[in-house]
Order: C-alpha cells, then sequence, then structure tokens
C-alpha cells in the first residue's frame, strides 16, 4: 500500500511540475510567429525539445520534492541513512533514455539544417552587404536598396558581405541569423511563407553605431514584387548622367538612408543629423556648402553637428566611394538641400 501511495503522490508532483512548464511555455510567446519554411522548421525543432525538456523536468522535480516532503531529517535522528547500492535497472534506463532523446534531437536538427540550406534550382539571389552601420542589398539588376524586398512562397538565396567588419544578420521572424564576414562570403536560403514587415537587425557588435544598424526586410505577394522589381529596374536604366537620379542611387547603394534623413531620397533615419538641414549645418560650420558634404562624408569626425557624437559615421567612405560618384553624391545632397 505504501508504495502504491507514494506512486501516487509522485505522479502528482510530475504532473504539478509538468503543468507549470507547460504554461510558462505557452503563455510567454518566446519566439515570434515564422514567417518562413526554414522559420517554420527551426520552429518544430525548437517545440521537440521543448516537449523534451518538459517531461524531463517533471521525471526530475518529482523525487526531488518527494523527498524534500518525506525525507527530511527527524527530531533528534543524526543516524547515516540506509546504505544503498544502486539500482542496475534504473542506471540502465537513465543512461539509455536520454542518449536515445538526444540523438534523436541530434537528427531531426541536422535534417532541418539540410533542408534549410536548399534554395532549389532558380532561386532568387540577392547580395546582402554589411557595413558601419547599415545594411544594403542589390538585386539581379545590379541595383542596391536600403530595404530587403522579397516575393511571398519563392526561394531566395541571400549572400551575405561585409565591407568592414563582421556584422550578423537576423530577422527575428525568420529565426535563422548568419554573419557577414569580410572576405568571406555567406549565405542564407529564405522561403517566406507569410506577407509582412520584418525588422532586420545587425546581432554582432560592430561598432559605436551597431545598435542603429537596422533595416527593414518587406515580404510581398510575387505581383507586388513583380511591379515594384520591373519599376525599380527601370528607373535605374534611364538615369540622367550625373544628375538626380545618379546621386540617389549612390545614397542608396551606401546605405546613407539607415542614418539620416533626406526628404528627396524618402530616408528617415535619425542616427547621423538631418541632410534637409544642410545648408543649416554647413552655415554653423562656417564653409561652403559643396566643400562641407564632401568633408562630412570622407573625413566625418572633422565637424560633429551639435547633439551627435564623434566615431558613429565610418570613415570608410572616403575610400569605399569612387571619386566620381562621390562628386554626383555631393552635387544631390547639396541640391535638395534645404
Ligand atoms: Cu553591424 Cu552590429
Amino acid at each position: 500500500m505504501r508504495h502504491r501511495a507514494s506512486f501516487w503522490q509522485l505522479a502528482l508532483v510530475a504532473a504539478v511540475s509538468a503543468a507549470v512548464m507547460i504554461v510558462v511555455a505557452y503563455a510567454i510567446p518566446w519566439l515570434p510567429y515564422p514567417a518562413s519554411r526554414e522559420a517554420g522548421r527551426i520552429n518544430f525543432v525548437f517545440w521537440y525539445a521543448e516537449w523534451i525538456s518538459i517531461v524531463i523536468f517533471a521525471v526530475v522535480a518529482a523525487p526531488l520534492v518527494y523527498s524534500l516532503i518525506f525525507f527530511r531529517v527527524k527530531e533528534g535522528d543524526m543516524s547515516d541513512g540506509p546504505p544503498v547500492h544502486g539500482h542496475t535497472g534504473l542506471e540502465i534506463a537513465w543512461t539509455a533514455i536520454p542518449f536515445l532523446l538526444v540523438t534523436s534531437i541530434a537528427i531531426a536538427s541536422a535534417i532541418v539544417l539540410a533542408k534549410n540550406g536548399r534554395a532549389g534550382t532558380d532561386p532568387l539571389r540577392i547580395t546582402v552587404t554589411g557595413q558601419q552601420f547599415a545594411w544594403t542589398f542589390t538585386y539581379p539588376n545590379n541595383q542596391t536598396y536600403p530595404i530587403l524586398r522579397m516575393p511571398v512562397d519563392r526561394h531566395v538565396k541571400l549572400t551575405l558581405v561585409s565591407k568592414d567588419v563582421l556584422h550578423s544578420f537576423w530577422v527575428p521572424e525568420l529565426y535563422q541569423k548568419q554573419d557577414a564576414v569580410p572576405g568571406l562570403p555567406t549565405h542564407l536560403v529564405v522561403s517566406p511563407t507569410r506577407m509582412g514587415v520584418y525588422p532586420v537587425i545587425c546581432v554582432e557588435l560592430c561598432g559605436l553605431g551597431h545598435s542603429t544598424m537596422r533595416s527593414t526586410a518587406i515580404v510581398m505577394s510575387q505581383n507586388a514584387y513583380d511591379a515594384w522589381y520591373a519599376n525599380a529596374t527601370k528607373a535605374a536604366s534611364q538615369p540622367a548622367p550625373g544628375g538626380a537620379n545618379a546621386g540617389l542611387a549612390v545614397f542608396n547603394a551606401n546605405g546613407c538612408s539607415a542614418c539620416h534623413t533626406l526628404t528627396a531620397a524618402h530616408a528617415t533615419g535619425k542616427v547621423g543629423p538631418d541632410l534637409d538641414k544642410l545648408k543649416q549645418e554647413a552655415a554653423g560650420a562656417h564653409q561652403p556648402l559643396d566643400a562641407f558634404i564632401k568633408q562630412s562624408i570622407v573625413d566625418p569626425n572633422a565637424y560633429i553637428a551639435p547633439g551627435y557624437q564623434k566615431g558613429v559615421m565610418p570613415e570608410s567612405f572616403g575610400q569605399s566611394i569612387p571619386a566620381p560618384k562621390l562628386d554626383q553624391l555631393v552635387q544631390y545632397l547639396a541640391s535638395n538641400a534645404k
């Protein structure tokens, strides 16, 4: 009788422990709802391991709590417990079962990892460039944009590169993370399943502006994507040489909009000074507008606008933007300053 009673008490503690864990697991939205096939698979592995953890937690918590209650030291009893050799069957069980469970998690993970690496025969290829402190996205039309647009239900193969230091690409709703390493292109396959607007975040400490290195990923219908892409490609194919479009292309290709506001470019960044107010800033720095703009790009720490910090704007643009493009950018910014 004593044995049967203790079994039910143990089972009760196990059930309560499991219930608490289930509430903690499900009541709190630990992960965003998956927005891609890859994220769905990762989500499966997560919950598979989660459920194993819940069961093991309950099985461990039950004898622990039971022992705390029923095997407390009795008043005046200072004797040792009875010497117990052990229980071979139990030892085999608690070695074999975790071995099988952990192995099954490893197998599930390996299958998901392999599947998540498959881009099919004809993926949309986009190059993702990380630089201090912006993400830019280059499409098959060779144009570069500050926002990642992807059609729903298609394999997209991202190639990640970095212009300076280590960055890491992360869209929480896509679950996957991948480093952008200077000199070593890395890859990520994304097959979006849910339309929406998601944040793109840098998750590798990459300098003073790391926390501001954010962009947006938009998953759109195939039709909307096709329309955008056709339009964007057309706009790129007919720039007036040296004109406004050329300057805008340089602005977008270098991720300026991630940090700066410029009405003409529909840029709303708030990290660096507002480029609509360049005339005021140039006057504040007592410099002619064009020279001021050029200096601010090439040698950004020479003059810091009031309220901003040194060392946030990368100093590499002088080398990374070729001279003619730099001039187009300066002209573009000067002509749009108010
Ligand atoms: Cu780039 Cu942090």
